[in-house]
């Protein structure tokens, strides 16, 4: 089992997650943030910290795509550990549908 990052994060991107991780298995995106599956101790503490309901454990209903998605940015982009700033359109963008196709960003945060 895991915990993964879902569509709600991109464009909002809080940031509140990154700081209670025990393990520091967050990765940032310009956009969005990742999890890392191998990494995640399940420990949970980060779901109710999100206020975009974003994070999600992997054994809700389909989300095997968010697993490997999830997986294949955490590879790519840096290591997030410190809380920043919501991207400025994050109260607009909350809740929005069909944020993948419409604002994901391959590339990479700065992390930090
Ligand atoms: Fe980190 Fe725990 Fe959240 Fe996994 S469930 S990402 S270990 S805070
Ligand atoms: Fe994204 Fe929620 Fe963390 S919006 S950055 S998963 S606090």
């Amino acid at each position: 089992m895991t915990y993964i990052v879902t569509d709600n994060c991109i464009a909002c991107k809080y940031t509140d997650c990154v700081e209670v991780c025990p393990v520091d298995c967050f990765y940032e995106g310009e956009n969005m943030l990742v999890i890392h599956p191998d990494e995640c101790i399940d420990c949970g503490v980060c779901e109710p910290e999100c206020p975009a309901d974003a994070i999600r454990p992997d054994t809700e209903p389909d989300m095997d795509k968010w697993v490997e998605m999830n997986r294949k940015y955490a590879e790519l982009w840096p290591v997030i550990v410190t809380k920043k700033d919501q991207l400025p359109e994050a109260e607009e963008r909350d809740g929005e549908t069909d944020k993948m196709e419409k604002y994901f960003s391959e590339a990479p945060g700065e992390g930090g």
